[in-house]
């Protein structure tokens, strides 16, 4: 039990980072500005969420999902102000996992660093694969087709072609079906057999990963100035949609707000959540910016405004332009515009989704190795994860095995899945780093002075009664048909099983009522480590199960290597 719990102290990562260049022969070279560090976090935030997952996010909840990107955006910021705390204390790379080896010890870092991996791994097949779908389509609108099984996942074929069969069986002709059940229907037709298994794989895809893997090894440099002129086109698009689009909007499409009510909106919680991701992948730059602790709170809490802002207004843009029903397309940005007929604007959104795209793979494929280093010094992972391009001043060894984890599966995976699988695993890294800010407040002392960005204290004793109070009247007042249905206790196993989220989640906010009041604890991460749970609660038993083996499938692998071969354990 004591090994579990063994834990670096801060002076002790400071140190082991300081002179870690010796060890290792090479030290990083610290480059990164405030501007490079926010333009680094806009390139990991925009992408694939907003050009793509918010389709079905607005077909499901209407206008109405604004406001899950204003709820959604606040739970970010508490984490984020949590993540800045302990970026500015603990400046090293690694992120979530360095904060946590410092505070709640060896084995909670070990699985929040393989749970790390479903962030920017799976997260990273995720936006591979929506670039491939932008890609594919742009290729199409110039008539240079590439054949479709080469273009898409291999369930989305099959599933896509069984729907077609039954929609072509009640005699709908072929060209009546939707554009993208006609593509997997061709794809299952034309993919070639081998022992009755359809070759259906997207290449785009496996293509764009290793071109962006490349880029991170050769360097930071070329990484960084490639990303800022990436965001740079990047804001100017998006500026060019919210302010063309505007012109579109008929305020008809706002009512009714919430078509589907709170069920509606809180459909799309994996989806507002997914576009979010990357402010905290700020903080695995650490040892390669110029001030840490001054420049990264900044330069995540910058970042987290701008992007709020910039997709509510797209939101509201979008689901004024057309009825929010017709919005459950995968090129959501474009379609909008098409569907005005403005095919020009359409043609210019869909080319920088691709580049927008494109800057959010080179973020995460830059910081999953760093974190992989991080890890690796720390003996929890092969040394060679932490080895040092004598030329280029990289990673090279873990930057090349992120890109074959990310660009093998991208081959063969379905979008949702890993969409739903990426946010909660990131929903789970931000309730840690929460949780691990109230353990670091508790072992130091809430005014201990700090150099560094410190979260601000309030007292939750009363504060947080008096919030989830509010909140529950309101609930009662909008939600009754749901809060009914999820007190009747029929229907056995199969009923309840969907409900063990959220009563996990209302079990949690009782203990922590009771603990804020009992020891006041500060109210911003209390409020983190809720919120983010709370949207946890929403993604279902499924994706919960399979979060769930995925933690399991760490821990095997942590006792059989990391456990024996840590640092502080040969220490
Ligand atoms: N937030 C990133 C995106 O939308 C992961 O693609």
């Amino acid at each position: 039990m004591q090994n579990l719990t063994r834990r670096k102290s801060v002076a002790a990562l400071q140190a082991d980072y300081a002179t870690a260049g010796d060890v290792h022969g090479n030290d990083l070279v610290r480059t990164l500005r405030l501007r490079d560090l926010v333009a680094f976090g806009i390139a990991a935030i925009i992408g694939a969420g907003i050009f793509s997952t918010i389709g079905n996010a607005s077909a499901a909840g209407g206008p109405g999902v604004s406001l899950l990107f204003i709820f959604t955006a606040i739970a970010c910021g508490f984490s984020a102000l949590c993540y800045a705390q302990f970026a500015s204390t603990i400046p090293v790379s690694g992120s979530a996992y360095t904060y946590a080896y410092a505070t709640f010890g060896e084995l909670v870092a070990w699985i929040i660093g393989w749970d790390l991996l479903m962030e920017y791994a799976i997260g990273n097949i995720a936006v591979a694969i929506s670039w491939s779908d932008y890609f594919t389509a742009v290729l199409r609108g110039v008539g240079l087709g590439i054949p479709e099984y080469l273009t898409m996942d291999y369930l989305s074929a099959m599933r896509g072609h069984e729907a077609a069969q039954g929609m072509l069986a009640q005699g709908q002709a072929f060209v009546s079906l939707p554009t993208g059940m006609q593509q997997a229907f061709n794809a299952w037709q034309q993919a070639p057999a081998l022992g009755g298994i359809r070759l259906v794989a997207d290449f785009p895809a496996l293509a764009i990963t290793v071109l962006i893997t490349y880029l991170v090894y050769i360097g930071i440099k070329e990484s960084k100035r490639t990303a800022n002129i990436l965001v740079l086109l990047k804001l100017i698009v998006i500026l060019l949609v919210i302010t063309v689009g505007a012109f579109y909007v008929q305020a008809d499409n706002w009512t009714p707000f919430a078509p589907n009510g709170i069920t509606g909106i809180l459909k799309g919680v994996s989806a507002v959540f997914f576009a979010y991701i990357g402010f905290d992948a700020i903080s695995t730059t650490a040892e390669e910016c110029e001030n840490p602790q001054r420049d990264l709170p900044r330069a995540m809490v910058y970042t987290l405004i701008i992007c709020t802002v910039l997709y509510v207004i797209l939101a509201l843009v979008l689901t004024g332009m057309v009825p929010y029903t017709e919005l459950a397309v995968g090129d959501p940005l474009s379609f909008v515009f098409a569907r005005v007929g403005l095919d020009f604007m359409a043609g210019i959104v869909a080319v920088s989704a691709i580049i927008a795209m494109a800057s959010v793979l080179l973020v995460f494929q830059y910081g999953q190795p760093r974190i992989w280093m991080a890890m690796s010094r720390d003996g929890l992972l092969p040394g060679a994860f932490s080895r040092i391009h004598p030329k280029h001043k990289t990673p090279y060894f873990a930057t090349i095995v992120t890109g074959i984890v990310v660009a093998v599966p991208a081959l063969f995976m379905n979008l949702t899945e890993v969409t739903d699988l990426t946010s909660i695993g990131t929903l789970f890294a931000f309730v840690l780093v929460c949780g691990g800010i109230l353990v670091l407040d508790h072992r130091q002392g809430t005014t201990q002075a700090n150099k560094g960005f410190k979260v601000p204290y309030i007292n939750g004793k009363f504060v947080l009664p008096f919030i989830l109070a509010a909140l529950s009247v309101i609930l009662l007042h909008y939600n009754t048909q749901a809060i009914d249905s999820f007190f009747i206790l029929a229907g056995g196993w199969d009923a309840l099983q969907h409900k063990l989220p959220m009563l996990g989640f209302l079990a949690v906010v009782a203990v922590m009522t009771v603990l804020t009041f009992r020891k006041n604890l500060s109210l911003i991460p209390v409020l983190g480590l809720l919120t983010n749970l709370y949207l946890m609660s929403e993604l279902g038993i499924t994706n919960w199960s399979r979060f769930l083996a995925w933690l399991a499938l760490g821990l095997v692998i942590y006792f059989a290597y990391g456990y024996r071969k840590s640092k502080l354990n040969i220490r």
